[in-house]
């Protein structure tokens, strides 16, 4: 390449990532806290080869076709629900992830939220600063014990493998569903394979780690909750919409299932008037199950990489439409690596 390709990267990033980028490109970054509004981005956009986005980014068709110049979009994070990849497969736009770098530190939040739940960990902390802790009680905060439950899967991915390993150490039963049978994580982690509806009703915990689609949304709605069991808990670090938040809603309120644990909620963030704020067997966090300093580094680090070689037609295993590889490199010939 002999010119400095212009790319936009939508927010500030920890680490050395926007370093990286100076190298070899003019970066222009998005100030504020706040995800740059449409127009913005759009404005943005236009004269830029390369976006280094969000998942609070929305990469749609209208976006796409106000940036002539584009040739990649590399999004920090392992989903890529906010792209509308067709559009950018149409419009020979590469797109790339995160994958791989987030795994552990997402499964640790995700256990976490699990014992929080159960063992009424953010619950038990209000308490405390409203000034009802009086004694020690023998019926105060009573949950369900985590060792030695049943732990259903949802989607057995790196994330789902990872909260299989942690279940392990607490002696948990593990059940998982997933697109395709994992034979070997069957055998590493004792996990049996079942159908959704299975899982559901022999399931202590459901931890769900699928990815957001057009099959997937409201994966889990009033009849998936109705099938589990009455002391269940429910946790998600996935995506908000894979959960029907209303029949989950009716779900905690009525007592159908015990409690849940959401990371993820369905808008983010979720509305101040949320009838979910106003019920203590839910815990919520701000979508942060990758928040910790290394992996967020991590993460920018590898959107980075990522971008850079998108920008040069070096179609790694990152990017999720490969197939227009051949295509991107004959349409732009000038920008091989090499
Ligand atoms: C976070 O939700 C991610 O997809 O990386």
């Amino acid at each position: 390449m002999t010119d400095r390709p212009r790319v936009f990267v939508t927010r500030n990033l920890p680490g050395s990532a926007l370093d990286l980028l100076r190298q070899t490109c003019e970066v222009a970054v998005w100030p504020d806290e706040l995800p740059p509004p449409p127009g913005e981005l759009r404005r943005e956009a236009a004269p830029s080869s390369g976006l280094l986005t969000l998942l609070t980014d929305r990469i749609d068709d209208a976006l796409l076709s106000a940036a002539p110049n584009l040739v990649a979009v590399s999004n920090m994070a392992t989903g890529y629900d906010n792209v509308d990849v067709d559009a950018a497969t149409r419009r020979l736009v590469l797109v790339s992830r995160t994958p791989g770098v987030l795994t552990e530190t997402t499964a640790d939040l995700a256990f976490g939220l699990l014992l929080a739940a159960a063992r009424r960990i953010a619950e038990g902390d209000r308490y405390v600063r409203a000034g009802h802790w009086r004694t020690w009680g023998p019926e105060i905060m009573l949950g369900p014990d985590v060792h030695g439950a049943t732990l259903g899967i949802i989607g057995l991915g790196r994330i789902g493998a990872a909260v299989a390993r942690r279940a392990a150490g607490f002696a948990m039963r593990i059940l998982y569903t997933s697109r395709t049978r994992k034979p070997d994580a069957e055998k590493d982690l004792d996990a049996t394979h079942t159908d959704l509806d299975t899982l559901l009703r022999e399931s202590d915990f459901v931890s769900v780690h699928a990815a957001l689609t057009d099959d997937t949304r409201g994966l889990i709605g009033a009849r998936q909750l109705g099938l589990m069991k009455p002391g269940a808990v429910l946790v998600n670090t996935a995506r908000g919409p894979l959960v029907d938040q209303d029949a989950l809603y009716e779900a905690l309120r009525s007592g159908s299932i015990a409690g849940a644990a959401l990371d993820v909620t369905d808008p983010e963030p979720l509305r101040a008037d949320s009838p979910l704020l106003a019920l203590d067997n839910v815990v919520i966090t701000p979508h942060i199950a990758s928040a910790s300093v290394a992996t967020r580094s991590e993460m920018a680090r590898l959107a980075a990489e990522n971008l850079l070689a998108s920008l040069a037609g070096d179609v790694n295993d990152n990017v999720v439409n490969p197939e227009i590889a051949a295509d991107w490199r004959a349409a732009r010939p000038g920008r091989l690596a090499g």
